[in-house]
Formats: structure tokens, C-alpha cells, sequence
């Protein structure tokens, strides 16, 4: 594959990426760290993901753009251990993530890592409840469940659910209420790392808006990455990182619609 090494000089656009942010950000703890990070779904194409060195500070909430087809979801995939590096090193809060095995990673990411999929992926049979609960299962910490119960509640409250909805299978919510009980399932283990992935396409403006104010809030001192195409939404975050500049080797890869044949991407 003729297309893995990138010069260096990406390696400082992308610490540059964060712009002014604040020494005080610098002083902070690394949440995620990836170094020569490259991932392939098939060895014919290029990588979908070649980033040489990126790195967030806990508590940064980083808005993440690129075009449809850029490597979003798949880059959000690999920092939750749901897709393994094809090479390359992944760490999350100074834990060499990508090194473990899927046992561990499943409950580093059950303890440690909420994720809102761009579909939402709730189970449709199941109750809100039953949805949210089953993430506290998994996690399988010590919380006792009345303390479980009062974050449940808590998270409702300031997600501007009502606790009916608890008893409601989620294939019969909005999907405005599908976005907010999938960010209660993320947050009721107060992960330290927040993935967020394109939550808003199917909402209009107000609805976008206040559902922005609602995540930014809930979120609190999470890091968060969120991802979207929609640049709009750039404004609510401190951070923004472009997935050209993360991963330069995605300009080779054409994005849907691009009918341009594959060799030539590859010259
Ligand atoms: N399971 C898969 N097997 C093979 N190729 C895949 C798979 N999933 C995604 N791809 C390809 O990887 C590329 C990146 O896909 P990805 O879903 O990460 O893009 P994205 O930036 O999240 O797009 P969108 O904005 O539409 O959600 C695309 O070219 C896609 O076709
Ligand atoms: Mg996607």
C-alpha cells in the first residue's frame, strides 16, 4: 500500500487543529491519544482512517466535520473499541485501549465510554427503562440501584423527559425522544468519554438548538466528540477538527456520488 506513510508536517497541522484553546486545556490529562492510527474495512482501497498523531485533553468537547463518506463513524467506531485498529496505537484515558483484548475493551467501553449512534440503536422491543438499564448492567459496577434509580431520574429531568416515557418502548418514541433517551443511556454511568455521532440531521433549527443546549449542558465535564457534516454547528464547541486534516489520506478516497475509478485515486 503505497499511500501509509504521510509526511510529518500533518503531524503539527493536527495539534495546531485546536487554534487558541487555552494553555489551561494543555495542563489537563490526555483523554484520547492516537498515534499512526490506520484502518482499512478491505486491503484493495486505501485507508479509511491514516492519522499519524491526534490527541484530546479531558473535558475538551471537540466538534469533528468532514463530508458523508469521510471516516466519521468509522473513526468514532475504532476510539469505542467497536472496530480494531488495522494498525497503529489507540489510548483512552492513559489506558492503551486498542491493545486489549475485546473482553476488556467491551468493559472498558460499558464502564467508561458512552456512545449516541447516529441511529440511535435502541433495542425497539425493549422499554426506555429497560434500554437505559441495561447499560448500567453492563458496566457492572458498584452503584447500588437506588443510586442508579435517582440518576435515572435526574437525567430524565434535565433531558425534559417525562417519567412516563420510562414504561414506553422505544419504537414508540419520537425521535426526538429516541435522541434524548439514547444521550440518558450514554450518560447513566458518568462516562468519562462522551462519542456522539451526527444526532441532529433529522431535527430543524429550534429543535437542533435546544438539543444542543441540553448535550453541551448534560455532558458537563465529559469529554466529548461530537460528529457531524453539518458545519452549522461548529459554534457550540471550543474545538473543531476537520477529518482532512486528521486523516490527509482520505483526499485519495472519493466520497459517495464521486464516480472516479479506483486506480486512479491511488496514482
Ligand atoms: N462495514 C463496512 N465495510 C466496508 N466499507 C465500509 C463499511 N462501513 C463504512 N465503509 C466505507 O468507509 C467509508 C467511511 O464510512 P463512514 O461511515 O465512516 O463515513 P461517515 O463520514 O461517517 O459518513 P456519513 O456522514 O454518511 O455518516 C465509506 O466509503 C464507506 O462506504
Ligand atoms: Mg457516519
Amino acid at each position: 500500500m503505497n499511500t501509509i506513510n504521510k509526511n510529518n508536517s500533518t503531524h503539527s497541522q493536527h495539534n495546531a487543529v485546536s487554534g487558541d484553546h487555552s494553555a489551561a486545556i494543555k495542563e489537563r490529562n490526555t483523554a484520547i491519544e492516537v498515534s499512526n492510527l490506520q484502518f482499512w474495512y478491505t486491503k484493495e482501497s486505501p485507508p479509511i482512517i491514516d492519522i499519524k498523531a491526534w490527541q484530546v485533553s479531558q473535558g475538551e468537547h471537540v466538534f469533528l466535520s468532514g463530508p458523508s463518506g469521510s471516516g466519521k463513524s468509522t473513526l468514532l467506531n475504532l476510539l469505542c473499541g467497536t472496530l480494531t485498529p488495522t494498525q497503529g496505537d489507540i489510548a483512552l484515558l492513559a489506558q492503551p485501549f486498542s491493545a486489549l483484548s475485546n473482553r476488556q475493551r467491551d468493559k472498558f467501553r460499558a464502564r467508561n465510554i458512552g456512545v449516541v449512534f447516529q441511529q440511535f440503536n435502541l433495542i425497539p422491543y425493549l422499554s426506555v427503562a429497560q434500554n437505559i438499564n441495561a447499560a448500567v448492567y453492563f458496566a457492572s459496577t458498584n452503584v447500588s440501584k437506588t443510586a442508579s434509580d435517582a440518576k435515572l431520574r435526574h437525567l430524565l429531568d434535565k433531558l425534559q423527559l417525562s417519567s412516563h416515557v420510562l414504561h414506553a418502548k422505544a419504537d414508540a418514541l419520537s425521535i426526538g425522544q429516541q435522541q434524548r433517551v439514547a444521550i440518558a443511556r450514554a450518560l447513566i454511568n458518568d462516562p468519562q468519554l462522551l462519542i456522539v455521532d451526527e444526532p441532529t440531521s433529522a431535527l430543524d433549527t429550534d429543535a437542533r438548538d435546544s438539543f444542543m443546549s441540553l448535550l453541551k449542558d448534560v455532558a458537563g465535564e465529559s469529554t466529548m466528540i461530537f460528529v457531524s457534516h453539518d458545519k452549522a454547528m461548529e459554534s457550540y464547541f471550543d474545538r473543531h477538527c476537520s477529518m482532512s486534516e486528521l486523516s490527509p489520506s482520505k483526499n485519495h478516497i472519493k466520497t459517495r456520488g464521486d464516480e472516479a475509478p479506483k486506480a486512479q485515486e491511488r496514482a
